[in-house]
């Protein structure tokens, strides 16, 4: 402590103090080049310093930017005579010389500065006191579409001029969500999410928003704030998906052909198709003018639709909206013959059957679309041979080709075949078919059954699909190998589920009862089966079939502990390959029949992408998941019952990745304070994010960094820290004090065409105070507010406070008497002496 020098720098009124101020000092000293550093605003007459004289100087000399203010006594104490005002001068920059008695310089002149350190003095003031802006409907988020500017007279490089804006009212505001955001640091407006989905001219063409700035960075509760009101019309987007096209298929009409069109809002869009189904040849193209071309003939029969999507961007390959979707459906021509059923359909046809009879139905096929006049088919018997006892016996009907007999009854030793010659047409093309008809004896004997009553049968409930578990027999005397011998056996009561079915040996009629579906015996554990037999061809009239024609069995399913089982035997899910770690991607869910609790885990998750939730079945992912190393994931899932015999199902989980890259990589903001110290002492680095705003399916950043511009490698280096964060170095120290707009390429690797954006980074390169960037400020006329920021203000009177106490307390001992008031003194401190 040098309480001389304390004493020295007090105030004007206790001058005659200093007479003694000998020693050199944070306060006194001899004359040479010195920086002061002064905030602005504070009381007049404060002391600076005082420089020591030496003979045979005997008076000094102060010139330069004084503007007044900076005065220096003969005995070399200089002060100020009222308060600075950093946004008249930030700097003055003052010589002192030291003369003699004749005025002629001793010493000097030295350069003395003084920087005027800014204090809260302004407040931040709108451009404008109202904003008009328009936005369209559907606009990207995030996308500014207006900007509201303040300006603040203190220093930028300070808090006191750092602006911070927000949106604090929006007018109307339904369900409390807003549609509008801003930038807080550069006033930008633009839409989010929801404004981007919701808002519409028709239901509420306008908004207002009532926006404020406030200073110290809006972190401070002292503040200043300003606010302005906004008005934003919303208007029609006329980017809308166009109406679905039909395209008529095999088109002999000259390609390209227009089909449809998309319009972006304003002039100078780029258009273009990204076809999403990956078709190995996309056959759509789009022109500058947004219209929509088919590149050649469709074939519906190939395939029936196409979507796709239309695309447009602005002059730096950005997405200017969401795409739109593209419906195309292709119109069916009738291009298709139609096809016979079998290449001989054969029917049979019972001695004496009466006239009218139904003989069977006969279907041929087109594969032009269903349902329409160009699969509907007409049948005409063009032939019957032999013509035996006469022709035209058969009649079809043309719609529905139902076979009937048209003239008389068949006799069997006339012929025992008839071939017919069937032409099917759809009203373009005719096919000929070929249908043979064997007359047969009649059907007057029913089958028997060897036995009515098969007894009990107790099979375990986990006896296979597949197996035989009985062998029924019935017999009928009717002519061997035709319609009338053969017998079907139906189950008509007991298994309403269709558990059981019954196949025919064709040449012994032995009927083997299959199981068809998985017994159970929760749900079914006795069953009283009855089955019929029958002929495929009908029972000539007085004949009927009677209870020698029915048999039954009783079923018993005993109990099994089962196992598990899965509800689907593959499961799906579908995310995009850039979803977070634990993000649920699928569930799957398994039942124990005998009720038990059921344990899940995975089986053959090879890459250690998931995990699932033992107890729910939840699946999520466990680890960053990459398209580009498997586009659908395949697992199995186990189903474990708890207790019991630890039975377990397997099913299957398919994870399919989407990927989609539409948007290039852009900064994550806007860097507007990267700075390096003029000048450079040794080569430094900054670091800086990227982003991606695909819009519905967020990509996992995994960008590459480098120079936009070759002749800058001499002087930066860009490096990648890692997929979203890179480095900026420069390779040397000769920067000029300005800013440099580095131009950096952003790619973001995406497949299948990797998109690359070039973005400009501000990095300043300017003289340093307090390592922070000082910025002079271009001089701004006009008396300095009155309004001063109380928090300084605090801080300042505080420290002012204590030395004014520990000088009193000097003075009080060293000087008793000494009548000494004060002013306040401001905070001052020499930087570099
Ligand atoms: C408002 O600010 C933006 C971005 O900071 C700037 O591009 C624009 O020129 C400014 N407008 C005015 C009127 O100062
Ligand atoms: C297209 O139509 C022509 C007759 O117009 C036909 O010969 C051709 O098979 C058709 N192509 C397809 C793919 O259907
Ligand atoms: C033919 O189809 C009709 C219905 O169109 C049906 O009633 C009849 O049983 C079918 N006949 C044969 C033998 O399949
Ligand atoms: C009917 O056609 C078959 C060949 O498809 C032939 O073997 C048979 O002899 C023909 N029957 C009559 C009666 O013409
Ligand atoms: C078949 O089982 C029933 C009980 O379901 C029993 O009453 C009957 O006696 C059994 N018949 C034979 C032949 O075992
Ligand atoms: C059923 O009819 C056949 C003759 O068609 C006869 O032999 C048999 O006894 C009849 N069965 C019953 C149960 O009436
Ligand atoms: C599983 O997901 C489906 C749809 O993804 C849902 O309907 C079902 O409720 C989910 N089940 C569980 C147990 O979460
Ligand atoms: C990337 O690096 C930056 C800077 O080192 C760090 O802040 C960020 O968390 C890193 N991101 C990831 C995903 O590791």
């Amino acid at each position: 402590m040098m309480p001389r020098a304390h004493l020295c720098s007090l105030s004007l009124l206790i001058l005659y103090l200093t007479t003694g101020c000998g020693q050199e000092s944070r306060f006194s000293g001899p004359l040479k080049p010195m920086t002061f550093s002064i905030f602005e605003g504070q009381e007049s007459s404060q002391i600076i310093f005082q420089f020591k004289v030496n003979p045979p100087a005997v008076n000094f000399e102060l010139t330069g930017e004084t503007d007044n203010i900076f005065k220096i006594e003969p005995n070399g104490l200089l002060y100020l005579t009222k308060a600075l005002d950093r946004e008249t001068r930030s700097i003055h920059n003052l010589q002192v010389a030291t003369v003699d008695a004749n005025g002629a310089i001793v010493e000097g002149p030295v350069p003395i500065t003084i920087e005027v350190k800014d204090i809260n003095d302004n407040r931040p003031t709108f451009l404008q006191s109202k904003y008009e802006g328009s936005v369209r409907q559907n606009s990207r988020p995030g996308k500014p579409f207006m900007y509201v500017n303040a300006t603040d007279l203190d220093d930028p490089a300070t808090p006191n001029g750092q602006l911070f804006y927000e949106i604090v009212i929006q007018m109307p505001k339904i369900n409390n969500v807003m549609y509008f955001q801003i930038n807080d640091k550069t006033g930008a407006i633009s839409l989010t999410r929801e404004g981007a989905l919701e808002l519409d001219p028709i239901k509420n063409p306008s908004y207002n928003l009532v926006v404020s700035v406030k200073d110290m960075g809006g972190q401070n509760e002292n503040s200043f704030s300003d606010t302005t009101s906004v008005n934003i019309m919303v208007t029609e987007n006329i980017w809308k998906a166009p109406a679905p096209v039909e395209i008529v298929e095999n088109s002999t009409a000259p390609h390209p052909i227009k089909v449809t069109q998309v319009r972006w809002n304003d002039l100078g869009a780029h258009y273009s198709l990204v076809d999403k189904e990956k078709l190995p040849r996309f056959p759509f193209s789009i022109d500058q003018e947004g219209d929509i071309y088919v590149t050649q003939p469709l074939d519906r029969e190939e395939k029936d639709s196409y979507n796709f999507y239309a695309v447009a961007r602005d002059e730096q390959g950005q997405p200017l909206a969401r795409p739109l979707e593209i419906h195309v459906k292709v119109k069916d021509i009738n291009d298709n013959p139609p096809t016979c059923p079998s290449a001989v359909t054969v029917f049979e046809v019972q001695e004496k059957e009466p006239l009218g009879n139904i003989i069977g139905n006969f279907t041929a096929y087109d594969n032009d679309e269903e349902n329409n006049v160009h699969s509907m088919l007409f049948y005409r018997i063009v032939e019957q041979t032999p013509h035996i006892p006469e022709d035209g016996l058969f009649l079809v009907e043309a719609h529905t080709g139902k076979f009937q007999l048209a003239k008389r009854s068949l006799r069997k030793q006339d012929t025992s075949q008839y071939n017919l010659t069937v032409e099917v047409h759809d009203n373009a093309f005719q096919t000929l078919c070929a249908v043979q008809i064997n007359v047969i004896d009649i059907n007057d004997q029913i089958p028997i059954f060897e036995k009515s009553d098969y007894g009990n049968l107790t099979i375990p409930e986990d006896t296979n699909v597949g197996s035989t578990i009985l062998t029924i027999q019935a017999t009928d005397n009717d002519e061997p190998l035709t319609g009338s011998a053969k017998i079907l056996y139906r189950i008509i009561e007991g298994d309403s589920k269709g558990r059981l079915g019954v196949d025919t040996d064709p040449h012994t009629n032995a009927g083997y009862v299959i199981v068809k579906r998985p017994l159970d015996f929760e749900t079914a554990a006795v069953s009283n089966i009855v089955f019929k037999a029958e002929n495929p061809e009908p029972l000539v009239s007085g004949v009927a079939y009677n209870a020698s024609s029915f048999a039954k069995f009783k079923l018993i399913v005993t109990d099994v502990n089962e196992a598990p089982v899965f509800s689907q035997h593959v499961f799906q899910g579908k995310v995009s390959e850039a979803v977070t770690i634990g993000t649920k991607v699928g569930n799957v869910t398994a039942k124990d029949p005998e009720g038990l609790d059921i344990r899940y885990s995975l089986r053959g998750d090879r890459r250690g992408w998931l995990k699932i939730d033992p107890v729910t079945g939840e699946i999520f992912s466990a680890a960053p998941l990459d398209r580009e190393a498997e586009s659908v994931y395949q697992v199995q899932v186990v189903a474990t019952e708890v207790g019991g015999s630890s039975l377990n199902a397997v099913s299957h989980f398919h994870l399919t990745l989407m990927d989609v890259n539409d948007s290039p990589p852009r900064l994550v903001k806007e860097y507007t304070g990267l700075f390096f110290c003029y000048p450079l002492s040794a080569p430094g680095s900054l670091i800086f994010e990227a982003t991606d705003d695909d819009w519905q399916f967020p990509r996992g950043p995994q960008f590459t960094f480098s120079l936009g511009s070759e002749s800058l490698q001499k002087d930066w280096e860009v490096s990648k820290i890692n997929g979203t964060h890179a480095s900026l170095s420069t390779k040397h120290t000769n920067f000029e004090e300005r800013v440099y707009e580095v131009p950096i390429r952003i790619n973001d690797g995406g497949r299948p065409s990797p998109l690359e954006g070039i973005v400009s980074l501000p990095v300043t390169v300017c003289k340093c105070v307090e390592e922070r960037c000082f910025q002079p400020v271009s001089r701004q006329p006009g008396m300095p507010t009155v309004g001063m920021a109380v928090g300084i203000l605090l801080t300042t009177f505080l420290v002012i406070g204590i030395i004014l106490a520990a000088v009193f307390i000097r003075i009080k001992k060293d000087k008793g008497k000494d009548n000494v008031q004060s002013t306040q003194t401001s905070e001052v401190e020499p930087l570099r002496s």
